[in-house]
């Protein structure tokens, strides 16, 4: 074996340090340290294994070679190279192949392999958009911050009007974030997720927010029946259908009329207003409740202090506000790469004394999965205390 080939099914991309080869045939994934990497771009160029000793010896020295050596022939054998020219070579090459194959290793949880055959196809077709937007969510996925966002900022320079990247570009860019996600990314997130919502966080993310929330109210509400309820950012109903049974009067909000839609549907709530939480919650026709809910919705608020202040407003004495976050170890809070904000649980406890409010409850819990790792949260449940409105 003295010439040496690319295995035709193995798909390579530069990475941080070095390079990714993926071999689609066999789902084999190698990381490249930088002399792995110029023994491949050796290889590439048409080298023998006499051209490549020759070309690494003043790099590795002379103990260093046997080693290499030893990583070549395994890497023969593990079929990153072959010792013959394949016939198949360029099987794998078009880059309409390699999304494809990117999109069903993706739905089998090979993230990186996806990645990989990912960003071959955007080095093959750099002119399609779509081609750039599936690479940022692959780059996002496995961790490669900097490419998902050059390759977002790629997508967003045909898509200006996507509030969605928009948005993500705001954290990707490391720049000041809103006070809250913007209503329109809201809007587009929901239109887009609502046909396949339940599906997605029942079924494949474990979610699990609204029976949290359902326990930690019920140890604080304890046997209270016919209570006012509000049920902020409702959704689809899932939390509202947890909280029916204690309510008397159920009363639900959300900013996507996809979503509302399917809330009606389910037939919970007493009324569903189309509108903004905090719009909502200042307007004079709101009303008051014994019960404030924001399931998973609170996640795209950045400083609690505000809304917790409205929602205080709008309780009757003894009256309760329950809700979820996103933990973060970093305070107070801050906007995540996936868009979403995260809080340290001290500044749940900052933002609802200054709002008028006694937690009651602040419980570590995992509230679904993300790309295969648990999503940590809070699940809380405030008292009324002291109003500090005036
Ligand atoms: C993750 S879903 C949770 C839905 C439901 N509570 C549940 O547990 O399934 C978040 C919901 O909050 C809504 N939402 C987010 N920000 C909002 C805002 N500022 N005003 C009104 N609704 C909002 C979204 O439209 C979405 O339906």
């Amino acid at each position: 074996m003295t010439h040496l080939h690319l295995n035709p099914t193995v798909v390579v991309v530069a990475d941080d340090e070095g390079y990714l080869a993926y071999d689609v045939g066999t789902g084999r994934l190698w990381h490249l340290n930088p002399s792995a990497a110029l023994v491949l771009e050796l290889v590439e160029e048409g080298c023998d294994l006499d051209q490549i000793h020759m070309a690494l010896a003043p790099i590795l020295g002379a103990d260093g070679w046997p080693s290499c050596r030893t990583w070549i022939e395994s890497s023969v054998r593990d079929g990153l190279f072959a010792g013959e020219p394949s016939p198949t070579t360029g099987e794998v090459g078009a880059p309409d192949r390699l999304r494809a194959l990117a999109s069903e290793l993706r739905g089998r949880d090979r993230v990186l392999g996806a990645y990989i055959c990912q960003r071959r196809a955007t080095e093959l077709a750099p002119d399609d958009p779509q081609i750039w937007y599936e690479l940022g969510e692959l780059a996002h996925i496995v961790g490669r911050r900097v490419v998902a966002r050059n390759a977002y900022e790629r997508y967003f320079d045909h898509h200006p009007d996507d509030a969605e990247v928009e948005h993500l570009l705001v954290s990707l860019r490391d720049e000041t974030p809103p006070a809250r996600v913007p209503d329109r990314c809201i809007r587009q997130l929901y239109s887009r997720f609502s046909s396949f919502y339940e599906e997605n966080m029942r079924d494949e993310l474990g979610y699990r927010a609204p029976e949290l929330l359902r326990d930690a109210i019920a140890a604080a509400a304890g046997n209270r029946r016919g209570l006012a309820v509000l049920d902020l950012g409702c959704g689809t109903g899932l939390s509202g259908e947890l909280l029916r049974p204690r309510a008397g009067r159920m009363v639900g909000v959300d900013l996507s009329p996809e979503m509302i839609e399917r809330a009606e549907r389910r037939g919970l709530y007493d009324a569903l207003h189309e509108a903004e939480i905090g719009s909502f919650l200042a307007s004079p026709s709101c009303g008051s409740f014994d019960l404030v809910v924001a399931c998973d919705a609170l996640i795209y608020f950045g400083d609690l202090g505000p809304v917790l202040r409205l929602a205080r407003q709008r309780l009757e004495p003894e009256g309760l506000v329950a809700f979820t976050v996103e933990r973060s170890d970093v305070g107070p809070f801050r906007l995540t790469d996936s868009g979403r904000f995260a809080h340290h649980r001290d500044h749940l406890f900052d933002a609802a004394d200054a709002a008028g409010l006694v937690v009651e409850s602040a419980d570590e819990a995992i509230l679904r999965q993300e790309y295969g790792s648990p999503v940590p949260g809070l699940v809380v449940v405030c008292r009324a205390g002291p109003d500090k409105s005036s």
